[in-house]
């Protein structure tokens, strides 16, 4: 997908596509005239003598060689966003697709009353994602006709070079996204804890970041109690993936670190057998932190960039550990594994207090798909964000609506601290209360940070989804372009 910023006199493409307002009078739709359209045009005068309705989404198409025009509904006034400009865009996209053109120009960034900015990043980031199909294990490949398809977004000139800019870091986002989501659809029996490593050093190779892997018997050497407890039942060994993408004259470090279950059985208290295979997908955070360390370099990222993935597969067998372990993490904390199924915190924890001791940066963030929880807290179009630092979490969530990717803040405190006391050791990995899951898993993990401000995303909420926006069913990537943007604003 090709996208790019032109003013009105530089469009060269296959088909104008022009957005209308349900309420507004379709023949003086304020895109037509920028096409040269003018209200008595056949097509349009055509539409208006009929009950045609705009709509969302709503299409209206006038196929003609080299001219022609796709009129798409915005629905209400006020109720557009950016989600929904990337939704509009990728179905236009498949239209003018479908019927065997290569390009589109559109004035959607100007027909709404939305601000610039927002629209070119919604439009950008629907062409991007909204390319993204997970057809490639299929035997049977989608014919391709039409190659790279370009969309040019028209914008008035006096906002071109800002505007650019704003599409350009979209587009990259965008890739990273669709990195985490390629990354993340591949099923555990390929995507293991070293295939996650391997993809980690292929990527740092492209991208200018150092990758360094810590196996099985180093882990184990070092002390990796709470991650390694989780690993030992499989025999995909564990790793933790270290990534280190340090500019010349960078003087503030960032870390984030993601939760790799390659996949989540539950282990011995194994989990139903129904809607297991999404456990593939517990992974998520740790395929958006590698993917969004091969964006850093593209984006210009000046400060240095930590990302750590806790890479292990939770497996039940004669080998795996048993509910009622204690096992002691990297700083000495003792833990009671009550439930092997919440493994995710446990992992966590190593590889926060690993992060935390080794690179001393100003801020940590982890993405986890850490609790089934987090859907029923915060619903399946928000990330859970939380953080003994408000407004540092806060900061997050601001980032999280610049780009379109939802997030919403969820408690902390010494309630959800006093859950995850243990009986007989210093903390247990599940709270015997069946309230607030999600605080009281991410309580659990801001532990391993101690004194470093800490912010905790669960993703598990919104890190797949049946389709929804411009997102195919399968992986969303959700939480990849929040702290890729978080890292632009500090
Ligand atoms: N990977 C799961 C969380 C999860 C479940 C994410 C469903 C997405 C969908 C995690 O390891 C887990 O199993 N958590 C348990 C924690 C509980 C035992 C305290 C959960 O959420 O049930
Ligand atoms: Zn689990
Ligand atoms: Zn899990």
């Amino acid at each position: 997908m090709n996208v790019k910023i032109v003013k009105a006199s530089d469009v060269k493409a296959d088909f104008a596509l022009v957005g209308v307002y349900e309420e507004d009078d379709k023949r003086v739709a304020p895109g037509l005239k920028t096409f040269g359209l003018e209200a008595n045009d056949h097509a349009v005068f055509q539409l208006g003598h009929e009950a045609s309705s705009f709509a969302f989404g709503k299409m209206h198409s006038f196929p003609a060689d080299g001219r022609g025009l796709l009129m798409i509904g915005l629905g209400k006034r006020d109720a557009l966003t950016q989600e929904k400009m990337g939704t509009l865009l990728k179905s236009a996209v498949a239209h003018v697709k479908g019927m065997g053109f290569k390009s589109l120009a559109t004035t959607l960034a100007a027909d709404s009353n939305m601000d610039a900015e927002d629209a070119v990043r919604g439009l950008t980031s629907g062409a991007v994602i909204g390319e993204l199909a997970f057809t490639h294990y299929k035997s049977e490949q989608p014919e391709d006709k039409i190659g790279e398809f370009t969309v040019q977004i028209v914008v008035d000139g006096k906002q071109a070079t800002k505007l650019r800019k704003v599409s350009k870091d979209a587009a990259i986002m965008g890739a990273a996204v669709n990195e985490a989501r390629l990354l993340a659809n591949t099923p555990g029996n390929i995507a293991t804890p070293a295939f996650l490593a391997d993809a980690a050093k292929a990527s740092g190779k492209a991208n200018g970041f150092k990758v360094t892997v810590k196996g099985r018997s180093q882990l184990r050497k070092e002390k990796f109690g709470a991650l390694c407890g989780v690993a030992q039942g499989s025999a995909n060994e564990e790793k933790l993936i270290i990534m280190d993408y340090n500019p010349a004259g960078a003087k503030k470090t960032l870390a984030v670190v993601g939760k790799g279950v390659t996949f989540d059985s539950g282990g011995i208290s194994i989990k139903p057998g129904a809607g297991m295979w999404d456990m593939k997908y517990d992974k998520c955070g740790a395929c958006n932190t590698i993917a969004l360390m091969g964006a850093l370099k593209d984006l210009g990222v000046k400060h240095r960039v930590i990302g750590v993935v806790g890479a292990v597969e939770n497996m039940p067998s004669g080998d795996a550990q048993r509910p009622g372990d204690i096992v002691t993490a990297r700083d000495g904390t003792t833990i009671e594994v009550l439930n092997t199924d919440a493994e995710g915190r446990l992992v966590l924890a190593d590889a926060i207090s690993y992060t935390r001791d080794k690179f001393d940066p100003s801020w940590i963030v982890d993405m986890a798909t850490l609790t089934g929880a987090c859907d029923f807290a915060v619903g399946s179009t928000y990330v859970g964000a939380m953080s003994k630092n408000d407004e540092l979490v806060q900061s997050f969530i601001a980032a999280s609506r610049k780009v379109g990717d939802k997030a919403w803040q969820l408690p902390q405190g010494e309630e959800f601290d006093e859950a995850n006391k243990g009986t007989y050791a210093d903390l247990q990995n599940i709270s015997l209360t069946n309230k607030a899951g999600t605080a009281i898993g991410g309580s659990f993990v801001s532990h391993f940070a101690k004194d470093t401000p800490f912010v905790h995303l669960d993703i598990a909420s919104k890190a797949w989804t049946p389709g929804v926006d411009y997102f195919a069913k399968g992986p969303t990537g959700a939480g990849t372009r929040i702290v890729l943007q978080r890292i632009l604003d500090e």
